[in-house]
């Protein structure tokens, strides 16, 4: 279903950072992702700084041109929860309809759903998609999205055939 694109999966945590967490929700995405098809092109722990987490996703959509980038953590309302805004500085394009789905859905499993200040976007070649950071909250989240993200890359790298399905 991945069409063997490459993935990579990028964690916000402080404390998964310096190695005090174990990151559940990481290697649970990496399952999934892997489930469905793509490849694991990285795998990190980072924390929640904006200048860290905007370095780090050009590098992994220009230089190791990965074509999916999913990261998880940092999306909500707490004050060191900056992960939506260094997306935003990095993307080119906004693709509000996959957060809107994922906030859509996830309401009905729990209100605090409209806390994640998630968002999707492009950066050339390369879809990224927040998640929140629970491991619950990135899977329920994911679920949502996955069946059209091959779909959605295909796009993106330019491809030409009808979308009619
Ligand atoms: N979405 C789903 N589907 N399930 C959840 O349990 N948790 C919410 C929300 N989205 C949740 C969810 C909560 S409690 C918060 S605070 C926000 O995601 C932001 O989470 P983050 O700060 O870990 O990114």
């Amino acid at each position: 279903m991945g069409a063997e694109y490459s993935c990579g999966i990028l964690t916000m945590s402080d404390k998964g950072s310096r190695g005090k967490r174990e990151d559940t929700s990481g290697k649970n995405l990496q399952k999934i992702m892997e489930a469905a098809g793509f490849k694991i092109g990285s795998y990190q722990i980072i924390p929640d700084n904006e200048k860290i987490i905007s370095t780090t996703l050009i590098d992994w959509a220009d230089i190791r041109e990965l074509d999916l980038i999913i990261t998880t953590g940092g999306t909500g309302v707490s004050p060191g929860d900056v992960t939506p805004e260094a997306t935003r500085r990095v993307i080119d394009r906004e693709l509000p309809g996959l957060a809107e789905a994922m906030r859509r859905a996830s309401f009905k499993i729990t209100p605090h759903a409209i806390l994640s200040r998630a968002i999707c976007g492009i950066r050339g070649n390369c879809l990224i998609i927040n998640l929140p950071g629970s491991k619950k909250a990135a899977q329920e989240n994911i679920a949502v999205v996955l069946d059209a993200l091959p779909h959605a890359i295909y796009k993106i790298k330019g491809g030409t055939a009808d979308c009619g399905r």
